[in-house]
């Protein structure tokens, strides 16, 4: 039987909660769908962090490299310095595992989850694909004069030609697999930042090698418009990384709100992590009040990527089922015990494996 070394970080806030649930259901899809997972659990975050200074030891870093995929609560707390945890954990994963794309789907279940007037499920569904290891959060910044009141501080967004390419390959790849519009939209700006003639430029030289995918353009400003106007514009979209970030939190909002939208960090191939794209909510920590349905279908895209494809369709299979049959009520903070989702989602799946 195959088995699967799967890092966990459960993190800080309700990260390890929406963790528990997460994993109750991959113990369960496992069992159903004949394969193993061998978890291996870590402490780091902001609560390791304080007690012990360790961020994320190199030792453990080495350990991680060599799993087939990593599941990720959530992290940030704010008795850290800003950014220090995100960057130690996340961010790091994110570059030193060169995990390029960072893919997350937009897909309403239900109309009653989605915030636009007369939009529902046949209307937003849509995809991201996100570049993950470089422009804005290249980790290239500076300040002069620090404490002065002639202080400079600067970020520079980076882009090379590698990494531009292959995340948009990856766009068109998915938009061939996709039984969808078959189309890539660029989202970028361009017309004000001026490296990023080389999307452009990039966008257009591979799109030739994908004569059977349309492809549509928008500047950022725009698409969030159209997101919000005509989200049904929208297929597959692909965009630099901070462009990316702003706008998958719009999309989490038109598919029913954070605890319903979960993301992969992708390297095919290679060891990725999947992780709910929510943060860690600090305020709501321990109470059983997190919504883990984000988590559990980040497991899906897992099972999905680590070619459990069965596991991981019925996995979003069963939660649109419960969200649109109302046994999932709603995906926002309280709707459930978290523990009840889990729960639901098991005895769902089971029923589903016995016809
Ligand atoms: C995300 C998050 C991260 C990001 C933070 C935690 C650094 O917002 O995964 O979208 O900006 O990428
Ligand atoms: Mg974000």
């Amino acid at each position: 039987m195959t088995e699967y070394d799967i890092a966990v970080i459960a993190g800080d806030g309700i990260g390890p909660e929406v963790t528990r649930e997460a994993m109750k259901v991959l113990d369960a899809v496992a069992s159903m769908y004949g394969f193993k997972t061998k978890k291996t659990h870590y402490p780091f975050g902001t609560e390791h962090w304080l007690k012990t200074t360790e961020i994320f030891p190199e030792s453990a870093f080495s350990e991680v490299k060599d799993k087939r995929a990593i599941f990720l609560g959530a992290i940030g707390d704010p008795r850290a310095p800003v950014g220090m945890i995100e960057y130690g954990i996340i961010a790091k994963l994110r570059f030193e595992l060169d995990l390029y794309v960072n893919l997350r789907p937009v897909r309403c279940y239900d109309e009653r989850l989605c915030p636009l007037k007369g939009k529902g499920p046949a209307e937003v569904d849509m995809v991201f694909v996100r570049e993950n290891t470089e422009g804005a959060y290249s980790g290239s910044f500076g300040f002069a004069h620090k404490g002065l009141p002639s202080e400079v501080a600067t970020q520079v967004m980076v882009y090379t030609r590698a990494a531009t390419e292959r995340v948009i390959r990856y766009a068109f790849e998915l938009a061939r697999t996709r039984n969808k519009k078959k189309t890539v939209t660029m989202i970028d700006k361009a017309n004000a930042l001026r490296a990023q003639d080389l999307w452009t430029r990039t966008f257009a030289d591979v799109a030739k090698e994908y004569p059977d995918i349309k492809t549509e353009h928008a500047y950022i400003d725009a698409a969030c418009m159209w997101m919000i106007k005509n989200p049904e514009w929208f297929d597959v979209a692909v965009t630099s990384n901070l462009f990316g970030d702003i706008i998958t939190d719009l999309g989490a909002m038109i598919q029913g709100g954070m605890g319903i939208a979960a993301s992969g960090n992708i390297h095919p191939g290679k060891v990725s992590l999947f992780e709910p794209i929510h943060g860690s909510a600090p305020k709501y920590a321990g109470q059983n009040v997190a919504c883990p349905v984000a988590a559990i279908l980040a497991v899906g895209m897992m099972c999905d990527y680590l070619g459990q494809k069965k596991a991981g369709a019925a996995i979003e299979n069963v939660i649109v089922d419960l969200v649109r049959t109302k046994r999932i009520k709603g995906v926002n903070t309280g709707d459930h015990p978290t523990d009840q989702i889990g729960d639901m989602v098991i005895e769902e799946l089971r029923a589903l494996a016995a016809v």
